[in-house]
């Protein structure tokens, strides 16, 4: 079984491993504790060392649960490297007032949730903390102080964002001393608009590395009846007996981690025969032909 290496994920950034494993699934994996442990021991042992979180996950319930994992063998802490996210602020389905959930990245919401995040996962740092989505309302000043605080107060060790355009990243950018680590996007053969939009230029430009989210567009991949799907799955079989990999999943992989900007994957299963397909992908390598057959298969038009 093929060992996933770690990364630089930007210049004076920290190592991640090339696969990160999601945990927003969690709460659905019916694991116990000991189970849970144990699928966060397995995939540390194929080198999957970083793990990705959110604030919002299940409300906090996904971070609690991991947190409840890691303190059975409080040693791991040493061996994982732990992204949260920050800003969404969900409201209850029991809430019965007129309220909308929305995005916070007002310096104190940001300590707020930090605090929060750190006290459910039972650890004393992050190694990155993410801004969840684009704040419309955000000051970059504001997040600035809160990520300043952050990192003096040894809470944090670097930060990144998610979701944003490139103008958003470069705004934020331009009020920080370091380097933003990543921006963590959608990218999948479904909906892969970060290939087009600037956002994945921009990285490769400043060299920092994209996490790719949804790699297999949530599952759906395999299950859509949609005329695109059905061209997908036929297009991805059709390249995993040339590549010789053993699923389809695969194949999106060598695919995603092709592009120059040099993503990290994000695992989204509970599975750990699936993680471990994953990382036997990095092994497939893809040719440019391969690689635009997907985008042809994905658009159902040939390229202009
Ligand atoms: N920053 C953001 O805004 C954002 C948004 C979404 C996600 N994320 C992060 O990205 C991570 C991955 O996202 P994701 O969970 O959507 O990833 P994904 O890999 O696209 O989807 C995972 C889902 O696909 C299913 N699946 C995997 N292989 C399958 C197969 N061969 N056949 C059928 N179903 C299959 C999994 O089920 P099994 O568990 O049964 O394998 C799981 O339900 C999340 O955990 C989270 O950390 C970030």
């Amino acid at each position: 079984m093929s060992t996933v290496n770690k990364v630089l994920m930007a210049p004076d950034g920290p190592e991640f491993s090339q696969l990160v494993q999601g945990y927003w699934r969690l709460g659905s994996w019916d694991m116990d504790k000991q189970a849970r442990l144990t699928f966060l021991k397995q995939h540390i042992e194929m080198g999957i060392s970083t793990v990705d979180h959110a604030a919002i996950y299940d409300a906090g319930h996904c971070e609690t649960l991991f947190g409840e994992a890691l303190k059975l063998d409080p040693s791991i802490r040493e061996q994982i490297e732990i992204v949260s996210k920050f800003g969404i602020n969900g409201i209850a389905s029991s809430h019965t007032e007129k309220r909308v959930s929305h995005y916070d990245c007002s310096k104190q919401g940001i300590l707020a949730s930090t605090e929060n995040s750190l006290r459910r996962l039972g650890v004393e740092q992050l190694d990155a903390l993410l801004v969840h989505r684009p704040d419309f309302l955000m000051d970059a000043d504001q997040v600035a102080e809160a990520f300043n605080e952050l990192k003096q107060s040894g809470k944090v060790k670097h930060f990144g964002v998610s979701n944003f355009t490139s103008s958003q990243f470069d705004l934020l950018q331009s009020r920080l001393p370091a380097a933003l680590i990543t921006n963590q996007v959608e990218f999948n053969p479904i909906n892969f608009d970060v290939v087009a939009d600037g956002t994945l230029d921009q990285l490769q430009q400043y060299r920092v590395r994209p996490m790719a989210w949804s790699c297999l567009a949530g599952g759906t991949i395999f299950s859509a009846q949609t005329p695109q799907a059905k061209r997908l799955r036929a297009t991805l079989s059709e390249l995993g007996e040339e590549l010789g990999a053993d699923s389809i999943d695969q194949v999106i992989y060598a695919w995603i981690l092709k592009h120059p900007s040099n993503p990290v994957a994000l695992l989204g299963t509970g599975n750990t025969k699936r993680v471990k397909d994953a990382a036997n992908a990095l092994t497939l390598k893809m040719n440019a032909e391969q690689w635009y057959r997907v985008w042809v298969a994905s658009k159902g038009v040939n390229v202009p």
